[in-house]
């Protein structure tokens, strides 16, 4: 299995800090944030890893990873997205990184305390398609800045709701997703969004209507540190006293 690194867009959310920088690169406690990501495939047995990013402190990312070997990855490449186009945008630039086998995605301003080696076992056993991880999140006012699933009796997702004004469930849609190489031939046939990009979600549920999309529900915490300038804050409290990726 392949992995992919998000790391581009432009990080407003966090001006004027991402100004000056790429917001992957600001710390999360010790270390830069897409650091994180990284030791989460790592950990997860996955070490040939492209990282997408863009803008104009794209060449700080070579000088922290450098050939990845220091990271335990065995084969790092690096993509330039011109434009904050969006994340399935980011993520067609890996097609031919990928190479028609199975790939798991990973934000990188997302962090997570728990391994997800569970989650990237199930979806080597998955037939094909497509796999999400969810996060349980109690507030509303937090789910109306995520992606929320609406699950039907059994539990199966039956549609996946990118911003909703009234959340439709008590779980987040995380940045961490896993496809079969399928997904190459569905980013070229997404339409921009409202904000002008081309929406990962837009190809979740293309999974979802083909009844092929399959989820778990990620044990601890989670956090997206670029939702705001208070949740980087939640998150980096967060790792300093629990750490991250912990098995
Ligand atoms: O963090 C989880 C959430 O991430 C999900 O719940 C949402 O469904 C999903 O759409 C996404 O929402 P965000 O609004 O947080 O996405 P954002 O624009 O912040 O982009 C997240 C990461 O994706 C960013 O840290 C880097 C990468 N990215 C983003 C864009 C727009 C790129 O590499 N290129 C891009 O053009």
């Amino acid at each position: 299995m392949k992995g992919v690194i998000l790391a581009g867009g432009t990080g407003s959310r966090l001006y004027p800090l991402t100004r000056i920088t790429n917001k992957h690169l600001l710390p999360i406690y010790d270390r830069p944030m897409v650091t994180y990501g990284i030791e989460a495939l790592v950990k997860a047995g996955v070490t040939e890893i492209m990282v997408v990013t863009g803008g104009t402190h794209a060449g700080e990312f070579l000088r922290l990873l450098g050939n990845g070997h220091d990271h335990g990855i065995d084969r790092l490449l690096y993509a330039y997205q011109e434009q904050a186009g969006g994340i399935a945008e980011a993520l067609g630039l890996a097609e031919r990184f990928v190479e028609g086998d199975r790939l798991v995605v990973m934000l990188a301003d997302n962090i997570v305390e728990r391994s997800i080696a569970p989650a990237v076992e199930h979806f080597a056993d998955q037939d094909k398609g497509a796999r999400i991880l969810l996060s349980r999140v109690a507030d509303p006012s937090h789910l109306r800045h995520l992606g929320v699933p609406e699950l039907d009796s059994k539990g199966r997702v039956l549609r996946i709701i990118e911003k909703p004004e009234d959340p439709p469930s008590t779980y987040a849609v995380t940045g961490i997703y896993f496809y079969d190489s399928t997904v190459f031939d569905v980013i070229p046939t997404l339409k921009p969004s409202g904000r002008g990009e081309l929406e990962i979600t837009d190809v979740n549920n293309w999974f979802v209507s083909q009844k092929t999309m399959e989820y778990d529900v990620l044990e601890g915490f989670w956090g997206d540190a670029g939702e705001s300038i208070d949740a980087y804050y939640t998150v980096n409290d967060y790792v300093r006293l629990n750490g991250a990726n912990k098995d």
